[in-house]
């Protein structure tokens, strides 16, 4: 869509003018002063995550603080946020001109880390080169020897005290550092804005202060323009009542865009799987939940959790147990008649009314054959159906029926009555209700599963997220570890602090794929845990050794083999035993999910890049570049695809709204020739993380320009997409639910409603909004595109003005029928319960439209006569 205003700003010139005429307060020099002495620093006293803080003087006594406390460079080391510290920066320039810093990522952990820069805002990669395996690092000391640096500290094991000396000639890569001619050692102790800081002095042009400041302003600049809300609407858009827009659609200015532009991201967060979409009704099934499961090592998490008894002695066993991959199981013996084993479900059980439900588990014989009562009970003692198991096996033997329900309950339990006193030892106790969606057996919960399919998702990307790559290297999600007979598959904890049973594991994902008729697109760790690792201490820097690399590697083929080979080949065929000898296609395969950028990673992610592509050229690998729309790991992670000439790369930004208001342009310049792009998590955040009409309207328009560069955006996903009420660690999610109802969000009638009215081709319209400036530009969006399957066009208006927006729309270079369906989504900005209309619509050659205030329409119209 080309915008077509009177008063046309570029972004940038609306910068420029604001830097010149914005008083630069404390830092405002009249005259270039030629050299100044510039401070850097931190503030250990930050209880939030600090930075690299600058100040500067002219005369080492009166200093100005850029920012204040505006942070230039930010540690990246270790668990989320505030965790992730700065102590004790160091900085110096080399010989070349570039600037390093050097800091200590914590008092525990062995390891230091460098970034380097050209202009101190722009930062390179980060790396933590360890330094020893010891523990109890006390304050490194750094000085100069004349040719090199060296980094002192001391550590402390019981109450002996080491000394350690290393020099930066040891700081893999960066032996540049060793030409160092900055011969200022000493720390310095200079107070600013009253308060005092040790750091490091050091004498720059005034010209890098100068960019150092002007980099602060812009991005204060942008943080103000990017937290514009509607609630500043009535005095932003104060006496405007009018809007005009003439759209004229072009038909010689159209491109291909990509088919699979509108899919779904599913993450196991917010109990997205178990107790969610996976349709298992019991909690716990195998007792192996535990501590570690938890952040903080909850000890009622353990085998027992979900799960209380009456009158029965219940221990947990692993002796001989059902799988090497679940230990535990349970042993109940009867002390009483009205002994009971109870399992509480995920909220409690929920039944239908006139449902089947199928109940199962194993169980082994220790004192002879004995008969197990199973009921499904309100908490009142109604009892919803019965039905009783023998247990006559020694061994692990499964013993299945099925439990018919005549009436609805909104919460029930699963009661265990062993008839005997004998002991019994039952394990993998399991209740799916007979209608999954599709009818699969461990399949999907149908309401939840039909919810997503009406997005009509274009693709599926599974298992995550932060879940892919996991918290430490332990915890890294390993796809074999969740395919074959339930019972052989490997729970882990889940790294949103909870259990993952893995019953929704691959087989699984790629059948609900092809259920909806959505292309797969699994995402496998590159080698490295998440960033924010908190186990294991160094988190993401810690990458798989290097001697295991070929066998992870290894398994990364065996997927593909196992997706799209042979029935008879090796993986193949355990895909085959699973119940589908047909291939299930897989293209597309992400390595990495916005991983931070170092070494390691690209070690990592190259080797397993360049395995895929030499034994399967066909799969388009996706790349990552980091958690944000610029920045380092963006940057470096952009470098790094365009080396190995990655084809696709994954971004992802939680944005503020007015950022998706003011960024319409942002892949407008993207050069086609680079690798794709995945925007695979992305979503409108305003203060509180409320999903309302304000939130989905801003996707909305963003979508616009999405469409607009769909040659260049192949796939963009939402995130997260489902969570449960009461369970929910992230906010906003697409899709909430509970035990019986599931809840749409407006954000999620956006993704509906583009995923239905999706194009292949799209033509290029010029909108012109007489008398307007950019903020009114910028909140009227535009796409037509163009279903070459159904030969539809469909025209997307978005407005998230206050006042109607009278359009007129040309489309005469068309030959369209008056038959069209308008669709209207529109409502109050705080509106959380509004839901598309649709009805019959006639259409003109050249037509009037009035876009309501905050709004999104969509005009599908046949092009046959
Ligand atoms: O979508 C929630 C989380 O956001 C994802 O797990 C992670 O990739 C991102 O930080």
């Amino acid at each position: 869509m080309k915008k077509i205003n009177i008063n046309k700003f570029s972004f940038y010139f609306m910068v420029l003018l604001l830097l010149a005429v914005v008083p630069v307060k404390a830092e405002k020099v009249e005259d270039n002063p030629g050299k100044v002495y510039l401070f850097s620093y931190t503030n250990h006293e930050d209880r939030s995550r600090n930075g690299l803080y600058f100040a500067w003087s002219t005369d080492k006594v009166n200093w100005h603080a850029i920012g204040p406390e505006h942070p230039f460079l930010q540690s990246d080391y270790g668990a989320w946020g505030s965790q992730k510290k700065m102590v004790s920066p160091f900085l110096f320039k080399d010989q070349e001109n570039l600037w390093h810093c050097i800091w200590s990522v914590n008092t525990t952990d062995f390891t230091f880390a460098h970034a380097a820069s050209e202009d101190l805002v722009h930062w390179k990669r980060q790396s933590y080169p360890p330094l020893n395996t010891e523990k109890n690092i006390l304050a490194p000391q750094i000085k100069f020897t004349g040719s090199l640096y060296e980094v002192q500290w001391k550590s402390k094991v019981g109450a002996e005290v080491t000394y350690h000396k290393v020099t930066t000639r040891d700081f893999k890569e960066y032996s540049k550092i060793e030409k160092a001619s900055y011969d200022t050692t000493l720390k310095s102790e200079v107070v600013v804005d009253g308060m005092s800081f040790e750091g490091v002095i050091t004498e720059v042009e005034w010209s890098e202060v100068q960019t150092l400041i002007d980099a602060k302003d812009l991005s204060v600049y942008k943080s103000k323009r990017y937290s514009e809300t509607t609630q500043q609407d009535t005095k932003r858009f104060d006496g405007l009542a009018n809007v005009t827009a003439q759209i004229t659609i072009h038909k010689d200015r159209k491109k291909a865009i990509s088919p699979l532009l509108m899919g779904i991201f599913f993450e196991d967060i917010n109990y997205a799987a178990d107790g969610g979409l996976y349709a298992e009704l019991i909690q716990n099934r195998d007792f192996e939940y535990t501590p570690a499961d938890t952040k903080f090592r909850d000890y009622t998490w353990n085998s027992l959790k979900a799960w209380k008894s009456e009158g029965i002695e219940v221990t947990i066993d692993s002796i001989s147990p059902i799988h090497e991959n679940n230990l535990h199981y349970v042993t109940i013996k009867r002390n009483d008649e009205l002994g009971k084993l109870v399992n509480e479900g995920f909220d409690g059980i929920p039944l239908k009314a006139n449902e089947k439900y199928y109940f199962s588990l194993f169980a082994k014989t220790f004192e002879g054959a004995t008969k197990l009562k199973i009921s499904l009970v309100d908490t009142l003692g109604k009892v919803y159906t019965t039905k009783t198991i023998n247990a006559t096996s020694k061994n692990w033997k499964k013993y299945q029926t099925t439990l018919k329900v005549k009436e609805s309950a909104r919460y029930t339990q699963l009661v265990i009555e062993p008839m005997s006193n004998q002991k019994v030892g039952l394990d993998f106790i399991s209740l799916f209700p007979a209608e999954t969606f599709k009818q699969h057996k461990n399949g999907l919960r149908a309401d939840l599963a039909q919810t997503i399919a009406d997005i009509n998702p274009k693709f599926v990307r599974f298992p995550g997220g932060c879940v892919a790559h996991g918290d430490g290297l332990d915890n890294i999600y390993r796809w074999k570890n969740t395919i074959g007979p339930l019972e052989t598959r490997k729970p882990q904890r889940n790294i949103w602090n909870y259990h993952q049973s893995m019953g929704l594991g691959y087989f699984e994902y790629f059948q609900f794929c092809e259920d909806i008729n959505a292309t797969p697109l699994p995402v496998i760790a590159a080698g490295v845990p998440c960033q924010n690792s908190s186990t294991g201490g160094a988190g993401q820097q810690c990458g798989i050794p290097e001697e295991e690399m070929v066998a992870y590697i290894q398994d990364i083929l065996d997927l593909i083999e196992w997706a799209n080979g042979d029935k008879n080949s090796e993986w193949g065929s355990k895909r085959a035993a699973a119940g589908h000898p047909e291939p299930f296609n897989l293209k597309y395969l992400g390595i990495g999910n916005e991983d931070l950028i170092t070494d390691v990673f690209e070690e990592r992610f190259t080797q397993i890049f360049n395995a895929i592509q030499k034994a399967y050229p066909e799969i388009v690998v996706i790349g990552t570049v980091g958690p944000f729309y610029e920045g380092t790991d963006y940057d470096e992670g952009w470098e790094l695809a365009n080396k190995l000439e990655v084809p696709m790369v994954d971004e992802h930004y939680y944005v503020p709204l007015g950022w998706l208001i003011h960024n319409q342009d942002y892949y407008d310049a993207y050069d086609r020739n680079n690798a794709k792009v995945y925007l695979g998590e992305y979503a409108s955040h305003l203060p509180g993380r409320p999903s309302n009409m304000e939130t989905a309207l801003s996707e909305a328009l963003y979508l616009t320009a999405v469409e607009r560069n769909g040659d260049v955006v192949k796939m963009t996903s939402y995130a997260p997409l489902l969570a449960k009420e009461n369970h929910t660690q992230w906010k906003p999610d697409l899709i909430y639910f509970n035990n019986l109802e599931v809840k749409p969000t407006t954000d999620y009638y956006v993704q509906k409603l583009y995923g239905q009215n999706a194009g292949t081709i799209y033509y290029d319209t010029d909108v012109s909004i007489p008398f307007a400036n950019e903020d009114i530009t910028n909140r009227v969006g535009v796409s037509v595109v163009q279903d070459e399957e159904s030969g539809d066009m469909i025209i997307k208006l978005v407005s998230m003005l206050p006042v109607p927006v009278t359009a007129n729309l040309d489309h005469t270079q068309f030959v369209m029928n008056s038959n069209a369906t308008l669709t209207v989504f529109a409502g109050a900005p705080d509106a959380i319960d509004v839901i598309p209309t649709t009805e019959d619509f006639k259409i003109g050659k050249e037509f009037e439209y009035t876009l309501p205030p905050y709004s999104f329409t969509v005009i599908r119209v046949q092009t046959q006569q």
